[in-house]
């Protein structure tokens, strides 16, 4: 697995307040959607691209255009529903297939209750799910996701715990993931601490 923390002041900003007990649903809501918007401008910085011809109103010039815009992002329900604006934001283009997964609380196995995942044959995948936990659901994603066929497979992540990471590098070593911050561990109810709580609760007001 490729790890990369991404490193930015407004990432450190606004993960800082994202924790904040305090901060409300509204806030969060847009927290989570601007870290996003970061998150995806370097998840996508090695994105193939084509030289094309362009028509300014001054001349032609020559551009560069993405050179595969077949992207899917694929949020794990419910938490990874609050990343799919800040994705689409920059990827405008991109179809959503959303992925029904949730950890069970006491056994800590991912269970599935819904799948629409549809033909994703040579295309580009973003992963999103605020937490990587255990990464039991993400995993159970990356399965699904696999069978498909996609040319490439990326996760992106607000917060991810080692042990999380440890799995998904043990079995999934090529994907790469994205986090704008590696918290120290998970707690006995596989909670990430110091980590900012649960993110479904959060961003839904369903504490
Ligand atoms: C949260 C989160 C991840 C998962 C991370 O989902 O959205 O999917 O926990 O923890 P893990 O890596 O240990 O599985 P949750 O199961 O709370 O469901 P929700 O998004 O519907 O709240
Ligand atoms: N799911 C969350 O939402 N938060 C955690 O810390 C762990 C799993």
């Amino acid at each position: 697995m490729g790890l990369t923390v991404v490193n930015h002041p407004l990432l450190d900003h606004k993960v800082t307040i994202l924790r904040d007990v305090e901060t409300s649903p509204k806030k969060f809501r847009e927290l989570v959607t601007e870290m996003t918007m970061l998150l995806a401008y370097e998840a996508t910085r090695d994105l193939q691209v084509e030289p094309v011809k362009v028509q300014t109103p001054l001349t032609e010039t020559e551009g560069r255009i993405l050179a595969n815009p077949d992207i899917v992002i694929i949020p794990i329900l419910r938490a990874g529903l609050g990343m799919v604006d800040g994705m689409l934001n920059l990827l405008p283009f991109a179809n959503v297939f959303h992925l029904g997964l949730r950890r069970d609380e006491t056994t800590f196995t991912p269970i599935s209750y819904y799948n629409n995942i549809r033909n994703l044959r040579d295309k580009i995948v973003f992963v999103v799910d605020p937490m990587l936990a255990t990464a039991g659901p993400l995993t159970a994603a990356f399965d699904k996701i696999q069978m498909h066929s996609p040319l490439m497979i990326k996760a992106v992540t607000i917060v991810a715990s080692p042990e999380g990471l440890e799995k998904v590098e043990s079995e999934y070593p090529d994907i790469q993931v994205y986090t704008a911050a590696l918290d120290e561990r998970l707690n006995d109810d596989a909670y990430i601490v110091p980590g900012l709580g649960d993110a479904g609760d959060r961003l839904f007001g369903t504490f």
